[in-house]
């Protein structure tokens, strides 16, 4: 069975829309972009497009490759008193003369819609997360979709980043799964992934896990956008040996991305109900 994000997150969009209607204040979302990366331009792109079709404020900011930090924090701290702003988005990767971690600190925790401000990473650590990242939170609403029970599941994430992998490791130890956080220097994954019966790759290299090594009836959730050899996008997983063994599975695209967008969007919904008061 094919898990589609894209209907998922349809179905998010339609509901946004209708508890958004009669509303005269709408949520504002600023998204800013450093320099000229062209996948972070296609995603800041997205992310404009979902925004104004469901009627929030919008604004992004496109600031050049040598933008001074202090520039950018500056900005923030600006979008951070703005009343009109809900939720501030900055989108990684920054270039290298900037600090990351110290401008997503600068971001009020309130506005995080990314989750990624170290309060709201620890509120989701000790299993009270509020703004989740936007991905993890995705990958957590079409694992529910599936109406199959969660708890006691083996889950093994392969990928340890603060964006992705860490976090859904995390919601899915929060959802009584067993969790296996696997990473680059993990040895015998294949070991790992024959007992699993959740896989979710975050690995950003292209078909990096084949059919062969996963479990009967596994689900896999395939965060990777990539681009194969002949130049067609693909995921981390090669998706035509993986559906043969698994009883569930993303596409890639039409999978995790539309749902990442999705939570964006709802994130960015709660910081505005909060706001007012909802
Ligand atoms: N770069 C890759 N994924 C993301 C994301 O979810 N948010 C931001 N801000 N940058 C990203």
């Amino acid at each position: 069975m094919l898990i589609s994000g894209k209907k998922i997150a349809k179905e998010v969009f339609a509901q946004i829309k209708q508890e958004l209607e009669g509303e005269d204040q709408k949520p504002g979302l600023a998204v800013v972009l450093v320099g000229e990366d062209p996948a972070s331009k296609i995603y800041v792109s997205r992310k404009h497009k979902r925004a104004m079709s469901l009627g929030y404020h919008q604004e992004t900011h496109l600031l050049s490759e040598d933008t001074p930090q202090e520039e950018l924090l500056t900005l923030i701290d600006r979008l951070n008193q703005d009343e009109k702003i809900h939720g501030i988005l900055v989108q990684l990767p920054l270039p290298n003369h900037i600090d990351s971690s110290l401008v997503l600190k600068r971001i009020k925790p309130e506005k995080d819609v990314d989750g990624f401000h170290p309060y709201n990473a620890g509120l989701l650590s000790q299993g009270q997360g509020h703004l989740i990242p936007c991905t993890a939170k995705g990958i957590a609403v079409m694992l529910e979709s599936l109406d199959i029970p969660l708890s006691g599941l083996h889950a093994v994430v392969i990928g340890r980043s603060n964006i992705v992998g860490r976090p859904v490791a995390q919601l899915l130890e929060q959802h009584n799964c067993t969790v296996t956080l696997c990473h680059s220097r993990t040895q015998n994954l294949n070991d790992h992934l024959s007992r699993a019966d959740i896989v979710v790759a975050a690995v950003g290299k292209a078909n990096f896990v084949h059919g062969s090594a996963l479990k009967e009836d596994c689900i896999v959730i395939d965060v990777g956008i990539n681009r194969s050899e002949n130049g067609s996008l693909c995921g981390d997983v090669d998706f035509d040996s993986a559906r043969e063994k698994a009883k569930a599975i993303t596409p890639v695209p039409g999978g995790v991305g539309p749902m990442t967008i999705a939570m964006l969007m709802k994130n960015t919904l709660e910081s505005w109900k909060r706001f007012h008061n909802h």
